[in-house]
């Protein structure tokens, strides 16, 4: 059997992601979700906080492991001895971003196949950046996030900026 990678930023990690990973592993010997450390977006969550949340909403899936990471995807896919990317795709947008990133990867290693999941119907329209949205402005986001992100994301959300480590955009953080 083959191993993969999941890598994303996962800023937080919503149902969606836990659905692709879950449907991969059905596929896969052995999958790595690689949290990117730093991701060209307003983040919300440190690499710490997002590989924690990460780690507890898959732990019951047996053939999966969680770690930071920085630099390439394709190193990340070589440090674990990976063939494989998995990504998640949702109508739209993300085709032609998926697209362009698969071919960059498989450019920079020939080696490395890329497989897309298509995203499941109910989470077609979310990303962690409208859960956050939502959830900034008092919305209920429960449907879309594991269980245990909820409290954090509450918490996080209500935290002034000086307690989150002054590594994460204030972007979303309301001032109190
Ligand atoms: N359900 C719901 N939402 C989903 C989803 C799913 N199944 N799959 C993805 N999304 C959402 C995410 O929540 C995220 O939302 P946001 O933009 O609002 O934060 C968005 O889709 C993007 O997905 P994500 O999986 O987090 O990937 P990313 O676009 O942040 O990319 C990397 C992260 C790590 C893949 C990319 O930055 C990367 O490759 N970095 C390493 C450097 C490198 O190798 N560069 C060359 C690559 S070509």
């Amino acid at each position: 059997m083959v191993k993969a990678i999941y890598p994303g930023s996962f800023d937080p990690p919503t149902k969606g992601h836990v659905d692709i990973v879950t449907r991969a592993c059905a596929l896969f010997e052995k999958i790595t979700m690689g949290v990117y450390d730093a991701p060209p977006k307003d983040i919300l969550f440190s690499t710490r906080e997002r590989v924690e949340l990460l780690q507890e909403a898959v732990s019951h899936l047996p053939n999966v492991e969680v770690r930071p990471f920085s630099g390439l995807v394709v190193h990340l896919a070589h440090q674990v001895g990976a063939k494989v990317v998995v990504r998640g795709l949702r109508p739209g947008y993300d085709f032609d971003y998926e697209f362009e990133m698969a071919l960059m990867n498989r450019k920079l290693d020939p080696d490395i196949e890329i497989v897309v999941l298509m995203s499941a119907l109910e989470y077609q329209f979310i990303s962690s950046s409208r859960i956050k949205e939502v959830a900034q402005l008092g919305g209920n986001v429960e449907d879309f996030v594991p269980k245990n992100v909820l409290p954090a994301l509450k918490a996080k959300l209500q935290a002034p900026v000086s307690q989150t480590g002054g590594k994460v955009s204030s972007k979303w953080i309301s001032a109190v």
